[in-house]
């Protein structure tokens, strides 16, 4: 049970089908009291162009930016592409850390996890995104690092995450990102 939180979610993947938006849902759905999350699409951001930055910025990155300032904090559920974290997430990072001095990001408490396939669970990414979120001063939780790996083999037929044991293990990390939150608020 934790104060009303807003939680801005940004997931990593773009495709319909993909596990992380899965992840994403299930932690959404289980979340503990308090802890709302909110999935913000990133796919309709044009690349950051600086050019671009100027008294009139892109629409979506007026909202963008807009919706993650007013929140309390920021959840990344992110796929690992090539070792790293994708370009779309990426650029949504660099959208919101500009104008200069106007960076969304500013002492947000933050957390990251995500899935794959693989046997890493994604883990690359994940340290990689740390290290880029370090530079935006978001503050994000140390312990637990959640990783699924394997994950394609965790979904049910109904397309999510059902099982007791992940559940319990997703569980365990909202509730040290909702304390976290708090410790920081
Ligand atoms: C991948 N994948 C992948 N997986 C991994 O564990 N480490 C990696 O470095 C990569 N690299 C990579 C690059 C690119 C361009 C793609 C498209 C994929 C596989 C990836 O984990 C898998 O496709 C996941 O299903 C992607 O996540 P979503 O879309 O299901 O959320």
């Amino acid at each position: 049970m934790f104060a009303e939180r807003d939680v801005v979610v940004l997931v990593g993947s773009l495709r319909k089908a993909s596990i992380n938006l899965k992840l994403a849902k299930v932690l959404q759905a289980i979340a503990p009291a308090g802890l709302r999350l909110d999935i913000l699409p990133i796919g309709d951001l044009p690349l950051y162009n600086q050019d671009l930055d100027t008294e009139t910025p892109p629409s979506t990155w007026v909202a963008f930016r807009d919706r993650v300032h007013r929140s309390d904090a920021v959840l990344f559920v992110t796929p690992e592409y090539n070792r790293s974290l994708p370009a779309a997430l990426k650029n949504a990072v660099e959208v919101g850390s500009r104008p200069y001095g106007k960076s969304v990001w500013e002492n947000k408490p933050g957390a990251v996890t995500g899935a794959s396939p693989g046997l890493l669970g994604g883990s690359a990414a994940a340290l990689h995104l740390r290290q880029v979120l370090v530079n935006v001063n978001v503050a994000v939780l140390p312990q637990p690092e959640v990783y699924l790996s394997g994950a394609d083999k965790l979904i049910d037929e109904a397309g999510s995450f059902s099982n007791d044991g992940t559940k319990a293990f997703l569980g365990t990390f909202l509730s040290a990102f909702g304390a976290w939150i708090e410790k920081l608020a």
